[in-house]
């Protein structure tokens, strides 16, 4: 991507100058903490929030390479980008440099990236001397509408996604739109995917404006794309917030993840087009089961935003690792379907039936 030469210029895109230079703040209390959010925020806001020789900046060398002259002046930690490196020894790695700086508790770790990035730190400061205080700013589209609201942090063992981690919180989330200048297209793809999601199991009203826009128009926008991530925010805050340990509502937030998480690292596929296939078979397995009328629905807006829907794969593989997913309970597993577009429902179908299901699609 570095090399990409990929160039804002060239395709159009107006870029996000001086937004949200203010510092409004919104807290949300959890169960153990609050974080506070910065939605209007700018990278500049960080030193006001955290005291910048106590704070270690984590991000990859993507971010770091595009936005070099914003981390001048900081502590800074640059992974190699990408999901492979979302394992135990990319945290080990992180860990040392800690030590080697010599951070201690009353650190701040403040990851600055995708969502690989934030929930490495959000996994590392959970653990480095049993917990230290941790922040976000997330730069890609998935990572501020989701991978940095709720708290989860993980990572992946072999082809297990989010196998290991912690639920804790962060103290802030700060997000400076500037950085989206910089996002490439398959990244917005990728993003669009959760915002869909969302739409699906909670917001019909999100799911009608989706269906009359187009990445293209939101790249344009800079009030649509804007409000759209803070509608998005805080949908899924007010989810987690319901259901921070996940008992009941959160389940709703892994619509298009069970069969996702087993399809994307197999195939190597975005965390957006696995869990977009992933949404589709759910929508399908809706019809079978709620009743549900309205999967074309679905398919035709994840295609609307150069998602994949129906595809070819080893049904018997991915089962395979389906079975070992964290949502499954003995021979049942606790899948996400929808009863309606935004309204979404957790059904506990046996294995065996899931099986079949999804053999016949
Ligand atoms: N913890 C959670 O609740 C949660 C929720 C959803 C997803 N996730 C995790 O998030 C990860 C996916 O997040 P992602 O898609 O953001 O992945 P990512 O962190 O890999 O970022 C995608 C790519 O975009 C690059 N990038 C990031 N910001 C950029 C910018 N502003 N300009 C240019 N390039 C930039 C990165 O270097 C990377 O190559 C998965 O590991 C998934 O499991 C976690
Ligand atoms: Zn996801």
């Amino acid at each position: 991507m570095v090399n990409g030469e990929w160039s804002i210029g060239q395709i159009g895109v107006i870029k996000f100058l001086h937004y949200g230079t203010g510092m409004k703040k919104t807290t949300h209390k959890f169960s153990n903490s609050s974080v506070d959010y910065y939605l209007d925020s700018g990278f500049s806001h960080l030193r006001k929030i955290v005291d910048q020789k106590n704070a270690v900046i984590l991000t990859d060398e993507n971010v770091f390479n595009y936005h070099r002259q914003r981390f001048k002046g900081w502590n800074i930690i640059v992974l190699v980008p990408g999901e492979e490196f979302k394992v135990q020894s990319t945290a080990d790695i992180v860990i040392e440099e800690l030590l080697g700086m010599e951070a201690g508790r009353k650190t701040t770790l403040v990851g600055i990236g995708g969502g690989v990035i934030t929930d490495v730190t959000g996994y590392v400061a959970s653990v480095y001397m049993r917990g230290i205080p941790f922040g976000f700013i997330p730069t890609t589209i998935l990572a501020m509408v989701d991978a940095s609201v709720g708290g989860k942090n993980g990572i992946d063992v072999g082809v297990y996604k989010n196998m290991v981690g912690t639920i804790r919180q962060p103290k802030f989330i700060l997000h400076d739109l500037i950085f989206l200048n910089t996002l490439p297209q398959n990244e917005w793809e990728n993003g669009f995917a959760e915002v869909i999601k969302h739409a699906c199991i909670k917001d019909a009203a999100m799911f009608r404006e989706l269906e009359t826009n187009s990445i293209r128009t939101y790249r344009k926008g800079k009030k649509s794309i804007c409000d759209l991530i803070q509608r998005n925010v805080f949908l899924k805050t007010r989810v987690v917030k319901q259901d921070e340990f996940e008992k009941g509502e959160r389940r709703l937030l892994n619509f298009g993840h069970t069969l996702g998480h087993a399809l994307e690292n197999m195939y190597d596929l975005s965390h957006g087009q696995a869990i977009s296939i992933g949404m589709t078979y759910a929508s399908v397995i809706s019809e079978k089961i709620t009743g549900f009328k309205e999967a074309n629905r679905v398919t035709k807006l994840l295609q609307q935003y150069d998602l994949p829907t129906f595809s070819e794969f080893d049904r018997k593989k991915v089962f395979d690792i389906l079975k070992m997913d964290k949502k499954r309970e003995k021979n049942e597993i606790n899948y996400v379907l929808l009863n309606k577009i935004g309204k979404g429902i957790v059904k506990p179908i046996p294995l065996s039936q899931l099986e079949n299901l999804i053999s016949n699609i």
